[in-house]
């Protein structure tokens, strides 16, 4: 698909996939309500659920939020780029983009071809990630694909860089709160407005904190370095296939994927990785605990969501 061809589809009220540096995204006018309506469906996402608000230009903003100091500064420090704001909504912004509050979600992004497709379409774009509600985000078109089959066309703009979905800074409230963790850090932050951010319970008011999200079908469980060894012992005499995300070589016939030691790699391959150990047939997933570092901050929140926690190695054999 070009980008006129999305374009036209975009102002027809269809639905069109296009990459941004974080994950690839669902695309839907946002000034549409039968668009909205489509959007919804077919993500079967709950309807109170507010969604992120695209925009191809700074100039744009006044139409869907209020603006503050603390947001133009961020705006400057990181738009084009994968940092989401919170702010007080603009009048006659739909409950469809809000999921009924008094705020919008709005991102610039910095992906080449989700820049042009926004300029050429002219105006905001409602985009959640590009996946059925509460499975894994996808960072390739083909992943996509497997989400939505031929139902929606995708443009494809290859495998994104970032790899974890923007971190949401909600500056509705004055201080910044941080919803969602990503690739800038709640440090970056503090550089640029030399206020510390808080971190929210955003449980109710951003589905993708809810505790269970990025899920794979196969139960999965995060495992501690040192304690994989067991787990993998343990699983052996249970008779249980397991797949297996973790820094260390392993030898055995399990199913392996190597962890990347850099965190920007590591989330760059995160999704990617999670949909492989969802297809290899496994019983069960286990995934070594990452680093406690602030730089892993977005894939350990993403891991715990993605798993039902730690693995139990204390049970009777
Ligand atoms: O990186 C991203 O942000 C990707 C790409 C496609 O841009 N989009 C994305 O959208 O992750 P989605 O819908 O999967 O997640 C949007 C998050 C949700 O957790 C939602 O609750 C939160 O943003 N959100 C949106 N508007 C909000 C609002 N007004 N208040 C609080 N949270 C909001
Ligand atoms: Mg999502």
């Amino acid at each position: 698909m070009t980008i006129e061809m999305a374009v036209q589809e975009l102002r027809m009220g269809g639905l069109v996939a296009f990459p941004t540096e974080t994950v690839y995204g669902l695309g839907a006018d946002a000034s549409n309500p039968a668009s909205l309506d489509k959007l919804y469906s077919l993500k079967g996402r709950p309807r109170n659920h507010p969604v992120i608000v695209h925009l191809g230009c700074r100039s744009w903003l006044p139409k869907w939020t209020e603006t503050c100091e603390a947001a133009e500064k961020l705006a400057d420090a990181f738009w084009p780029g994968p940092l989401t704001l919170i702010l007080e909504r603009r009048p006659g912004v739909s409950d469809q983009l809000t999921g009924g509050q008094n705020t919008v979600g709005v991102r610039m992004p910095s992906h080449p071809i989700a820049l042009e497709l926004l300029i050429e379409f002219g105006g905001g774009l409602a985009a959640p990630s590009a996946n059925r509600f509460g499975r894994i985000s996808p960072t390739t078109a083909d992943h996509v694909r497997q989400e939505f089959g031929d139902r929606v066309q995708v443009l494809d703009g290859g495998p994104c860089k970032v790899g974890v979905e923007s971190t949401i800074i909600d500056l509705s409230g004055g201080a910044p709160v941080l919803l969602r963790p990503g690739h800038i850090t709640p440090e970056d932050v503090f550089e640029v407005l030399g206020k510390k951010v808080r971190v929210g319970e955003g449980a109710v008011r951003a589905p993708g904190t809810l505790d269970s999200h990025y899920c794979p079908e196969t139960p999965a469980f995060l495992v501690d370095g040192e304690k994989l060894d067991k787990a993998l012992e343990q699983a052996k005499t249970r008779g249980l296939k397991v797949a297996v995300l973790c820094h260390q070589q392993l030898t055995s016939e399990t199913y392996w994927v190597q962890a990347p030691e850099d965190a920007l790699e590591y989330a760059r391959e995160l999704y990617a990785n999670l949909r492989l150990l969802d297809q290899a047939g496994a019983d069960e997933i286990l995934i070594e605990e990452p680093p406690a570092k602030e730089s892993w901050l977005a894939i350990s929140d993403r891991l715990a969501r993605a798993t039902t926690g730690f693995k139990r190695l204390d049970c009777p054999r």
